[in-house]
C-alpha cells in the first residue's frame, strides 16, 4: 500500500468518527424543535445546529481528501509528492478542529469585535470556524493542491479525470477565501457569502464527486476510462454551465437587483440536467456490466449518490428554485428537507462507496458476502427518506400556513409553528433521525469487524 493510501485511512477514520458527531448534534438539534425550552441559556438550538453543520462540511471534506489520497498513486502509479507535508497537515487539521469544537461548546460567545471573530466565531453559517481556524483550512487544502500537482509534474503523466480534478482545486479553494471579507452592509455579505456555500456545493464540490466517482466506477465496475472520461466531461460541462448563474435563486430576497429573479429561477431550473446525466451514467455502466462488481458495497452506494444526488439536489431542488414558489418556500423546513437529502444523496453516499473500496483493498474480505452492510444501507437510506419527507411536510405546512394563508407575519409564522401538520413532520424526523443513526452504528460496527466475520478472498484483490 503506498503511504499516501495510508494517510487516506486515517482521513477516513477522521470523517466517519466527525459524521457520528454531526449525527449526534443533529439528534440534539431535532429535539429543540419539541423541547424548545430544553437546555435554554446552557446549551442553545443555534449551537448545537452550528455543531451538526460545521462537522458536516469538515467530514465531508476530509472524505473527500481521503478519497483523492487513495486514488491519486494509483491514476498516476508513483506515490504523493510530499507526504511529510500532507501527514503533518492531517495531524494539524484535526487538533484544530478539537479545538474549535471545544470553543464552540463551552466559549460559545464573545463580544461583536475582532478577537471575537479571531478566536470565537466568524459568525457565517456552515464557515463559523473562527478566523485562525479557517486560516489552518485554506493552508491545508493549499497542501492538498501541492501534493496533487506537484505529483501529476513528477509523474509526467495527466489523465482525463486528473485534469479535471487540477482545474477544479483551484476555484474550490478561491471561492472559500471570499469567507473572509467582513462586510458590515448584510446584503453584501451574504452575496459573498453565497458564492461560497452555493460555488461549493453546486460546482466545485460537485466536480469533484464527479471525478471520485469516475474512479470508483473503474475500480469496481472495471468501467473503461474512455467512457468515465466522456461522461464526466459533459457533466462538468452542464454542472459549470447552469450552476454558476444557478447561485441567483439565492439571490431573490436578500436586497440584491431585482433581474436576478430572472438569472437565478432559469439558469438553477437546469441544474437538475447534469445530476440526470450521471443517473443515465450510472445506468449505462451497470447494464453493459450486466451488474457484475467485484465490490457490491461500494456498487451500491454510488447507485444511491448518482440517484440521491439527482433526486435530492436535482428535484427536491428544482421544486422550490423558481422565485414564483420560493417566495413561500424561502427559509422553511423546506429548505431544510432538500439540504439534507441533496447533501447526503450527493456526496455522503458517494463517500460511504469510498470507504468500501478502501476496506476491501485493505482488509481482502469477499465483498460479495456479509449482511451487516445491506442492513447500513437499508436503514441510512430509509432513515434519511423519512427525515426527507417529515422535513418536507413540516416545511408545505409553514408555506401553507404561515406565508400563504398567514401572510408572512410573525404570528403567522408562530401559528404555523404550532400547526399539527408541522408538529407530526419535526415528531417524524425525530423518528427517521434515530432510524438513520442506527444505520450509522450498523455501518460503523461492519467497516470495522468485516474482516474478522467474512470469508478473506485474496484473489480478488489486484496487487497495491
Ligand atoms: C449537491 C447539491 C446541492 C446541495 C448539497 C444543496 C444544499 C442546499 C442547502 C444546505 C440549502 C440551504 C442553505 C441555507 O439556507 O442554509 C440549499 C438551498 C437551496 N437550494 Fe440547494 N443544494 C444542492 C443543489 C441544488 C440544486 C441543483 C437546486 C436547484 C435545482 C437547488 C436549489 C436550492 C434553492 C432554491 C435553495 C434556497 C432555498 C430557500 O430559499 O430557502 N439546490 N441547498
Ligand atoms: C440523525 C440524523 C439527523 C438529524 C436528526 C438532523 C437534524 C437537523 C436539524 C434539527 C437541523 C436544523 C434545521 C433548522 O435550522 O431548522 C439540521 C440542519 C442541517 N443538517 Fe441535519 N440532521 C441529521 C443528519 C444530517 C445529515 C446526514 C446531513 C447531511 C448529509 C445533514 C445536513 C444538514 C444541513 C445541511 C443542515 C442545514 C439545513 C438548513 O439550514 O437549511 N443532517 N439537521
Ligand atoms: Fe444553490
Amino acid at each position: 500500500m503506498y503511504r499516501s493510501q495510508k494517510l487516506s485511512l486515517r482521513y477516513y477514520t477522521a470523517a466517519v468518527a466527525l459524521f457520528g458527531v454531526m449525527i449526534v448534534f443533529g439528534l440534539l438539534s431535532a429535539l429543540y424543535y419539541l423541547y424548545p425550552a430544553m437546555l435554554y441559556n446552557v446549551f442553545d438550538f443555534h449551537m448545537s445546529k452550528i455543531m451538526h453543520i460545521d462537522t458536516l462540511v469538515i467530514w465531508l471534506l476530509m472524505g473527500f481528501l481521503g478519497a483523492v489520497y487513495w486514488y491519486l498513486p494509483k491514476e498516476l502509479g508513483i506515490e504523493v509528492e510530499g507526504m511529510w507535508l500532507a501527514e503533518l497537515m492531517f495531524w494539524i487539521f484535526c487538533v484544530a478542529v478539537a479545538i474549535v469544537a471545544l470553543v464552540f461548546v463551552f466559549v460559545q460567545y464573545g463580544s461583536a469585535n475582532e478577537f471575537s471573530m479571531w478566536f470565537i466565531n466568524q459568525g457565517r453559517k456552515y464557515v463559523e470556524a473562527p478566523r485562525w481556524a479557517a486560516i489552518g483550512i485554506v493552508v491545508v487544502m493549499a497542501v492538498f493542491a501541492y501534493n496533487v500537482i506537484a505529483t501529476c509534474i513528477k509523474a509526467r503523466k495527466m489523465t482525463g479525470i486528473m485534469w479535471v480534478l487540477v482545474l477544479d482545486l483551484i476555484p474550490l479553494l478561491a471561492v472559500y477565501l471570499d469567507a473572509f471579507p467582513a462586510v458590515t452592509n448584510m446584503s453584501v455579505d451574504l452575496y459573498w457569502w453565497w458564492w461560497l456555500v452555493h460555488m461549493w456545493v453546486e460546482s466545485t464540490w460537485e466536480v469533484l464527486i464527479g471525478c471520485v466517482m469516475a474512479l470508483v466506477l473503474m475500480d469496481v465496475m472495471g468501467t473503461s476510462r474512455r467512457i468515465v472520461e466522456t461522461w464526466l466531461y459533459i457533466e462538468v460541462m452542464l454542472v459549470l454551465g447552469a450552476g454558476i448563474l444557478g447561485l441567483g435563486h439565492h439571490y431573490f430576497w436578500i436586497g440584491t437587483p431585482q433581474y436576478w429573479l430572472g438569472i437565478g429561477g432559469f439558469f438553477s431550473a437546469l441544474e437538475p440536467l447534469p445530476l440526470l446525466g450521471m443517473v443515465v451514467h450510472a445506468i449505462y455502466d451497470a447494464g453493459t456490466h450486466r451488474m457484475k462488481t467485484t465490490n457490491q458495497p461500494a456498487f451500491f452506494w454510488i447507485t444511491a449518490e448518482a440517484f440521491g444526488n439527482f433526486i435530492g439536489a436535482g428535484i427536491w431542488g428544482f421544486m422550490m428554485t423558481l422565485p414564483q414558489i420560493n417566495l413561500f418556500s424561502h427559509g422553511t423546513q423546506w429548505t431544510v428537507s432538500h439540504g439534507h437529502f441533496a447533501f447526503y444523496g450527493a456526496y455522503v453516499c458517494g463517500i460511504i462507496a469510498v470507504l468500501y473500496v478502501a476496506k476491501q483493498q485493505t482488509s481482502g474480505v469477499d465483498m460479495l458476502a456479509g449482511r451487516a452492510w445491506k442492513w447500513g444501507f437499508g436503514l441510512l437510506n430509509f432513515g434519511m427518506v423519512g427525515m426527507v419527507m417529515g422535513l418536507l411536510l413540516a416545511g408545505m405546512a409553514q408555506a401553507f400556513y404561515g406565508r400563504a394563508i398567514g401572510g408572512s407575519t410573525l404570528m403567522a409564522f408562530t401559528s404555523a409553528s404550532e400547526n399539527a401538520w408541522f408538529v407530526s413532520g419535526m415528531w417524524a424526523r425525530l423518528f427517521f433521525g434515530f432510524v438513520f443513526a442506527a444505520g450509522y452504528v450498523v455501518l460503523v460496527y461492519d467497516l470495522l469487524t468485516a474482516p474478522k466475520r467474512v470469508p478473506v478472498t485474496r484473489a480478488r484483490l489486484e496487487p497495491a
